[in-house]
């Protein structure tokens, strides 16, 4: 009894007050694909102590979350969606628009549509031209491949759902599995034939360098349990025993504390809330303070921590720890919208804005039926399929306008890279998936009744905008202004993809298995009444980046190309903030690359 008092006393006295004045290593700010990819990679080392600071729980074992074909069903759910919306959208008609993002370990990859996509090369190379050596293709596929796993599908069932892939550009022993659908609705069956007749060429694998083309795709699902594969389970489930590693959860971090002694600025820690409580937790000597809280939170912390343009922070009464303009300015996002069909033919199986829980989860039991659907009909094409012999007149004519245009060096830079890659007619500028299911918002859907859902998605518009904070209460969301159609260019190319969308639904299979278009229906016509479609019910594609760009500082950059912060020592950026430019897909699988390589970067693996 004694001595259980006198070890009781000691666990008290010594091992608690020790955890609480740890220092760690490596603090990381955000707990979703990027912080949990660090974290274990940080953590592999054991003498390197990792602290991971979440604002969510973990859910990864959530029906919601796990069962493929509930995917959809967690929006706006604010115990794993942020909830935040954009301004009002001035050059989209004054549109406010949802904006969610992911809370919780797994971050964005716990609500995602698990779509598994790869850019081209070509594209990641002209992000390392813009002055970030180091980050060229053939370097950060390396690490998209370390990441993964692939599990080949089997023949049959390949042959059955045109399934085709080159297996060397697959990785094969990573943590985040992925893999085809167990089940493909018969709803995407025409899609290949369809497209090709429209001039689009199949593409053996879009995986392989250049993404071109129709394909049929594989997603974020471990084949095995049927269940969703991400960030948390892939990995932090598995190493959650290391000692070296602490993860909080509900654990919100406020902002970073800083030093500015002899020059460069250090971070010493950050502060963050638990249960009502402020804590601060510190980094030791050599430490640092990593921050991957996403495209919208990141920008946000920098800013409240001093480090951004002085005309954002002096009106809020910060004090300027570095001034660095570039924080929350170039930000990206990819604009869709939608086309929804009746399907002919009602045994084919479709779902209701993907709301699937009171439908037939006994199969799933099996792992097998329709709780394991997920999208496969995918396509980027290039601008000339989408606007024939338009296509020329038109890019001339921004040419023209960013040569001649109001925009900075770096602005005119960045878009010329992109008329770049129009004039190579290499690169997906346009993105077209079909969804077995009804998930557009203009109708309502009718009970029973089937549908097919066409998405048209921008991936490269000229329209770029800012994510910055209006207040120094870190609980009050930044102001997101993504500029959506702030440049006509992309105001035409989307009018122009609902036509082609349209042009689809007429052709081959679809001719029979499609009957009415519902949304947004035959008597939207005109490009007027087109636009007006697409502005009020289209919104993010959820992929935005640039708020904290990795370029040169006199360019606008944030981060170096080794993601350090400019002007501190030991502040990191890792995630989707700092990518430059847009990519032509759905970017988990870059950003799975980027996070591994900027682990090798932190642990001096490689130097960039
Ligand atoms: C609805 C939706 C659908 C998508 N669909 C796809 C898809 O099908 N395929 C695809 O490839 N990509 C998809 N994406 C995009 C992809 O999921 C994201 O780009 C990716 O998850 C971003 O990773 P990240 O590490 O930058 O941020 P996140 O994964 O979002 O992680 C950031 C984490 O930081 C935490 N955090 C933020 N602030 C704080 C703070 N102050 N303190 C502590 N923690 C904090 C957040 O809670 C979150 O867990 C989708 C995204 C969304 C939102
Ligand atoms: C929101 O998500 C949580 C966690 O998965 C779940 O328990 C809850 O039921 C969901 N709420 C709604 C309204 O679906
Ligand atoms: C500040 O950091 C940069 C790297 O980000 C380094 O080149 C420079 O020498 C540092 N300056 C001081 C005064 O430490
Ligand atoms: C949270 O704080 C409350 C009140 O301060 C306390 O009663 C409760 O035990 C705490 N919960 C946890 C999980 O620490
Ligand atoms: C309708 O779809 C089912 C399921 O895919 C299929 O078996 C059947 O042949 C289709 N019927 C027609 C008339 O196409
Ligand atoms: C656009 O893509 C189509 C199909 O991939 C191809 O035939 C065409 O040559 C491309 N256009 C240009 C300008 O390269
Ligand atoms: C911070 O903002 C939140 C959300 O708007 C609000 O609930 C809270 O009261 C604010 N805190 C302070 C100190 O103003
Ligand atoms: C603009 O939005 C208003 C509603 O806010 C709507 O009534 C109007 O039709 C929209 N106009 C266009 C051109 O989109």
């Amino acid at each position: 009894m004694l001595s259980l008092l006198v070890l009781s006393f000691f666990y008290l006295a010594l091992v608690v007050p020790l955890s609480l004045a740890k220092e760690w290593d490596y603090i990381i700010v955000g707990g979703g694909i990027s912080g949990l990819t660090l974290a274990n990679r940080l953590s592999e080392d054991s003498s390197k102590t990792v602290l991971v600071l979440e604002a969510g729980g973990f859910h990864s074992d959530d029906p919601q979350v796990a069962i493929p074909g509930f995917l959809g069903s967690t929006l706006g759910n604010t115990t794993l969606d942020w909830g935040f919306t954009t301004v009002a959208q001035k050059y989209s008609n004054g549109t406010t628009y949802a904006f969610d993002r992911g809370k919780g370990l797994g971050g964005s990859s716990l609500i995602n549509f698990l779509a598994w996509e790869r850019p081209s090369m070509a594209e990641i190379d002209a992000i390392a031209g813009l002055g970030n050596p180091g980050w060229e293709a053939s370097e950060l596929f390396k690490y998209m491949m370390k990441a993964e796993k692939f599990t080949y599908p089997s023949q049959t069932y390949a042959k059955a759902n045109d399934l085709t892939y080159i297996a060397s550009d697959h990785g094969e022993s990573g943590p985040l599995l992925n893999s085809y659908p167990a089940f493909i609705s018969a709803a995407q069956g025409p899609w290949i034939e369809a497209m090709n007749a429209l001039g689009v060429p199949h593409n053996q694998d879009a995986f392989s360098g250049n993404n071109l083309g129709v394909w049929m795709a594989p997603a974020t699902i471990n084949a095995e349990t049927q269940t969703r594969w991400d960030a948390a389970s892939a990995f932090y489930t598995p190493i959650s025993t290391r000692t070296n590693l602490v993860v909080e959860t509900d654990a919100e971090v406020l902002q970073l504390i800083t030093s500015s002694a002899g020059g460069n600025v250090s971070a010493t820690g950050v502060l963050y809330t638990k249960n009502g409580t402020t804590i601060t937790a510190n980094v030791n000597s050599g430490g640092e303070v990593i921050l991957s809280a996403g495209a919208v939170k990141t920008p946000q912390l920098l800013e409240l921590s001093g480090i951004g343009d002085p005309r954002i922070l002096q009106p809020l009464g910060i004090d300027v720890t570095v001034s660095l303009p570039g924080v929350g300015n170039g930000v990206i996002d990819q604009f869709f919208f939608a086309v929804s069909y009746e399907l002919n033919n009602n045994s084919i199986f479709s779902s209701l804005r993907f709301m699937l829980i009171p439908l037939s989860l006994s199969s799933y039991a099996t792992k097998t039926g329709i709780c394991t659907v997920g999208v496969s009909a995918f396509s980027l094409v290039n601008l000339s399929t989408i606007l024939g012999c338009e296509t020329d007149n038109l890019v001339a004519e921004q040419a023209l306008k960013i040569d001649f245009g109001d925009y900075t060096e770096t602005e005119k830079e960045r878009m010329n890279t992109i008329i770049d890659g129009i004039h190579s007619g290499d690169v997906g500028q346009v993105e077209v998936l079909g969804f077995p299911g009804f998930f557009t918002s203009k109708s309502e859907p009718t009970d029973g009744q089937k549908y097919l859902t066409f998405t048209g998605d921008l991936q490269f518009p000229f329209s770029f905008g800012s994510i910055h904070i209006t207040s120094t209460n870190s609980s009050v969301q930044p102001a997101i202004d993504p500029g959506y159609f702030k440049e006509d260019f992309d105001v035409t190319v989307a009018i122009a993809t609902l036509k082609f969308i349209r042009q689809i639904a007429t052709t081959g299979g679809f001719k029979e298995m499609l009957g009415a278009e519902l949304d947004p229906g035959m008597d939207t016509q005109t490009d007027a009444e087109i636009l007006e479609y697409i502005q009020t019910y289209g919104g993010t594609e959820y992929h935005t980046v640039g708020s904290a760009s990795m370029l040169p500082q006199d360019k606008g950059g944030v981060v170096s190309p080794q993601l350090l912060v400019y002007g501190t020592r030991n502040i990191r950026v890792v995630d989707m903030s700092i990518l430059p430019l847009q990519i032509s897909a759905h970017p988990m699988s870059t950003l799975y690359g980027v996070s591994e390589k900027a682990a090798d970067i932190i642990m001096g693996v490689v130097t960039v």
